[in-house]
């Protein structure tokens, strides 16, 4: 086989791998092949299926009877910021409630920093998630609040990955909130000067759509004048309260509404409906004591569910896909097989990606190899650092 860089490696001895290939599934989109190999071109795959026909190369890697799984796609974190927000957790353990309030704090740390006190922290916690798996992940801006914070935090986070997120309407700036013409004058900078400042950097735009964030109209307003700046939309959506919006971000045609927390039967039907992905963020939910996403009602309605960390210092300080799924199966009533779809072809719709989530020919050779013979491991073994190996790209990184 020939290749473009001039490697192409075979795994073999693979017990059980998940290509989420519909087509090779026994009912299960996974796509699930037993004793299976996978031949990598390159950066990408060329070939799967039973081992005893993977056609030999020098390149040979034994997984030595292991999982191999397509590399975690985490389509919803928040990863560039500075601080953390230690007390408040401490605090909520005790009993207090969280309110979107406590973004404040993070804004005030996040704009004291230097631009190498955020990259730093940025490469840290994409190390840590890479080792747990995910090799694909989308971040977003919203801890700045002015122009040159938020274009600051998208540039940083552009040299990272390409699915950065403009969250300039994350909560209006503190700079702001204490006028009664505040919230409007706050909209006007993030729809105009900041969004001409940030669109460079981003792919898409997001707004926190929820009581003491943004009401359904602010949203709407944020989000058409995103998508005139050639940006996709995505909606931080019915998180903390019923409201406008999941209807919103089908209506726009988001690509996702994420955390879908409280939702009425026409929310379902609309997610049911539409294209957009409900992207549930179980993290948040463990770290606030709140109650869970259904995504029961959400699978069986027909709506395509994506699971992500929402790594970020306020209401999810995680960084890994296996707890996601492990808390998606155990409480939100999700099976292995959907919970680890969810987590890589179903983070990749969210992103509206065809070359990752998946291990098919011509996609990326992004996968991780599992310290167990299957993927259901992740949930049945939870807290484990089962995840051996990474490879992005067709390289081994961790
Ligand atoms: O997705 N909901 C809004 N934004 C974050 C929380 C941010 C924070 O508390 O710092 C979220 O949960
Ligand atoms: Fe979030």
């Amino acid at each position: 086989m020939s290749t473009a860089n001039g490697t192409t490696t075979v795994i073999t001895n693979i017990a059980s791998l998940v290509t989420n290939d519909p087509s090779l599934g026994e009912g299960s989109p996974l796509g699930l092949i037993q004793d299976a190999a996978v031949v990598i071109d390159g950066d990408r795959i060329a070939w799967t299926g039973d081992s005893r026909e993977a056609p030999a190369t020098d390149n040979r890697v034994d997984a030595g009877g292991r999982a191999v799984i397509p590399g975690f796609v985490d389509s919803h974190s928040h990863l560039v910021f500075a601080g953390d927000r230690t007390q408040e957790f401490n605090a909520r353990m005790s009993g207090r409630a969280y309110s979107a309030g406590g973004i404040r704090t993070t804004v005030a740390a996040t704009r004291a920093a230097s631009d190498e006190e955020l990259e730093r922290n940025l490469t840290h916690y994409l190390a840590e998630a890479l080792r747990q798996g995910t090799t694909t992940f989308e971040t977003k801006s919203g801890y700045g609040l002015t122009v040159e914070d938020e274009a600051r935090a998208l540039r940083i986070a552009s040299a990272h990955t390409d699915e950065v997120t403009y969250l300039g309407a994350h909560i209006v700036s503190p700079d702001f909130a204490d006028d009664p013409t505040g919230p409007a004058e706050y909209v006007a900078l993030v729809t105009g000067e900041m969004l001409d400042a940030c669109a460079p950097y981003a792919r898409w735009i997001d707004v926190f759509c929820e009581k003491g964030a943004f009401d359904g109209d602010q949203a709407r307003a944020i989000l058409t004048a995103g998508k005139a700046k050639g940006l996709h939309p995505r909606v931080h959506a019915n998180q903390l309260s019923y409201g406008p919006g999941v209807q919103l971000a089908v209506e726009l045609d988001a690509a996702s509404a994420d955390h879908c927390t409280h939702l009425t039967d026409a929310d379902v039907d609309a997610l049911a409906s539409g294209d957009t992905v409900a992207t549930l963020l179980p993290g948040a939910e463990f770290s606030t004591r709140a109650e869970w996403p259904d995504a029961r009602r959400l699978l069986d309605a027909g709506a395509t569910v994506a699971l992500s960390t929402d790594c970020n210092p306020g209401s999810s300080f995680t960084s890994s896909v296996p707890f996601c799924i492990a808390l998606a199966v155990r409480d939100m009533r999700m099976t292995p097989d959907e919970a680890l779809w969810s987590a890589t072809a179903g983070g990749a719709r969210a992103l509206r990606r065809t070359d990752v989530g998946r291990l098919t020919p011509g996609a990326y050779a992004d996968l991780a190899f599992l310290d167990a013979p299957s993927h259901v491991h992740l949930a049945y073994r939870p807290g484990v650092p089962l995840v051996d190996q990474v490879w992005r790209r067709g390289v081994r990184v961790a």
